[in-house]
């Protein structure tokens, strides 16, 4: 392993999909050293239903990256998603006592205890509190004001909240297949670590992670999620739609989705005339429908899908100071015509975000879907760096004391 890097372990809960990695993060680097996906039948829309099932299905999705990666880590940082994680911008200031003084760390830790999440109805417990910029007297956007003069500190910080008894669920699944949730992510933010570039972050993107069961939204700028949210519509909806709508089971409905579903769809083509084969629920054999049957279903669900996205951005109030494009990630950008519909819903460039920055990563997971899941390596490798500052700061000493030492013998060795 190289010197300076962390082994970190993640867990991505997704609706459809369990994804679990075993990384080596590098300030430069991730090495996959194990990546597993398995199905997930007990999660819908990011909520746990059957704790049993879920954890043996969070024991299979681990053991597999486990076994390919022959590390075993008993505490992982753990993605997330759920409409009812709630994103909320904070502001704290604190008067330092001498212009002449230092910031030191304790000022740090003394303006961020002073930031508190308003109360809300229920039991809410913080995610992440993702820490946006300082500002040091009138100066903003300081990353690190520590050792700098000011007589006034100030932090904008965005919380990430979420019901406790949520949370609690997604601990107890670990907890009985033996590991220890070092961090909850949302997954929307570990993907956007997968596949956003930091001029992208810096001069600000919408990044839209399309799931499952869940479509997550983040809006960045200056470096860092300004904003994020999730909306209980995904690529499930479609099959709950053709279901009912044409009257098929679930595998088929699934199948028409993926071979047929256009997102942006000109209702005049002519391929609307064209048929197709289905199979009816009940039956053996495939019958013929036209093509525009299922057009007709899903046209309105991709209205109200981006109608929501729409809505939600608005909400933010932050859409007009991002200047940037439009990034979409998670298994929804296989749906053919996907990035000709948001540029229409949303009048942006858009582009798929791939995964990048990952070596020793097999082909199939350099894949949309997957971002979640390798996006926790390098979040959490990066918490972890922010967090451990003075630790790094003793592994510079002991590296420079290595250095000497061998300097040193190998002088010794020359006379
Ligand atoms: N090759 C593919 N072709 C078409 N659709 C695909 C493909 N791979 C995945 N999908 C679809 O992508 C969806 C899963 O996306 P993703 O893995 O991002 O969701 P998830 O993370 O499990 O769910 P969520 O983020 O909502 O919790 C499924 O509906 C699946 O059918
Ligand atoms: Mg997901």
């Amino acid at each position: 392993m190289r010197r300076g890097s962390r082994t970190v372990a993640g867990i991505d809960l997704g609706s459809s999909k369990i994804t679990s990695v075993i990384a080596d993060v590098a300030p430069d680097e991730v090495i996959v050293r194990g990546i597993n996906s398995t199905p997930s039948k007990s999660i819908v829309k990011g909520v746990i239903r059957d704790l049993n099932q879920c954890a043996a299905e969070i024991d299979a999705s681990f053991s597999g990256a486990v076994y390919s990666s022959g590390v075993h880590l008993d505490q992982v940082h753990l993605a997330v998603t759920c409409k009812d994680l709630v994103s909320t911008p904070l502001t704290g200031e604190l008067k330092l006592e001498s212009a002449e003084n230092e910031i030191t760390q304790e000022h740090i830790d003394r303006l961020l205890d002073s930031v508190r999440t308003p109360p809300r109805e229920g039991q809410f417990a913080l995610l992440q509190r993702i820490v946006q910029e300082y500002e040091v007297n009138e100066t903003r956007g300081v990353r690190n004001p520590l050792g700098m003069f000011g007589e006034r500190l100030a932090v904008r910080v965005q919380d990430i909240i979420g019901p406790e008894w949520l949370l609690n669920n997604y601990k107890k699944a670990l907890d009985r297949v033996g590991l220890a949730v070092k961090s909850l992510i949302p997954s929307v933010l570990a993907a956007g670590e997968a596949v956003l570039t930091t001029e992208e972050k810096n001069t600000g993107c919408v990044l839209i992670d399309l799931g499952h069961g869940t479509t997550d939204v983040a809006l960045y700028r200056d470096g860092s999620a300004a904003y994020t949210s999730t909306i209980a519509v995904g690529t499930g909806n479609f099959d709950t739609d053709f279901m009912q709508g044409l009257g098929v089971s679930l595998e088929e409905a699934q199948r028409i989705r993926r071979g047929f579903l256009k997102a942006w769809i000109n209702i005049n083509q002519a391929d609307a005339d064209d048929v197709i084969d289905i199979k009816f629920y009940g039956h053996t054999e495939y019958a013929k429908i036209k093509k525009q049957k299922v057009i007709e279903i899903a046209l309105p669900r991709l209205q109200e899908w981006a109608q929501l996205i729409k809505n939600d951005l608005e909400d933010s109030e932050l859409l007009a100071s991002i200047p940037g494009g439009v990034v979409l990630t998670g298994g929804g950008c296989y749906i053919r015509e996907i990035t000709g519909f948001f540029q229409h819903h949303l009048d942006r460039p858009v582009r798929i975000g791939m995964p990048r920055g990952y070596s020793h990563l097999f082909d199939e997971f350099r894949a949309p879907q997957y971002a979640g899941a390798l996006g926790i390596a390098s979040f959490a490798g990066r918490q972890e760096r922010d967090k451990g500052y003075e630790a790094s700061f003793l592994e510079n000493i002991a590296e420079a004391f290595l250095n000497l030492l061998a300097r040193f013998s190998g002088r010794q060795s020359e006379d």
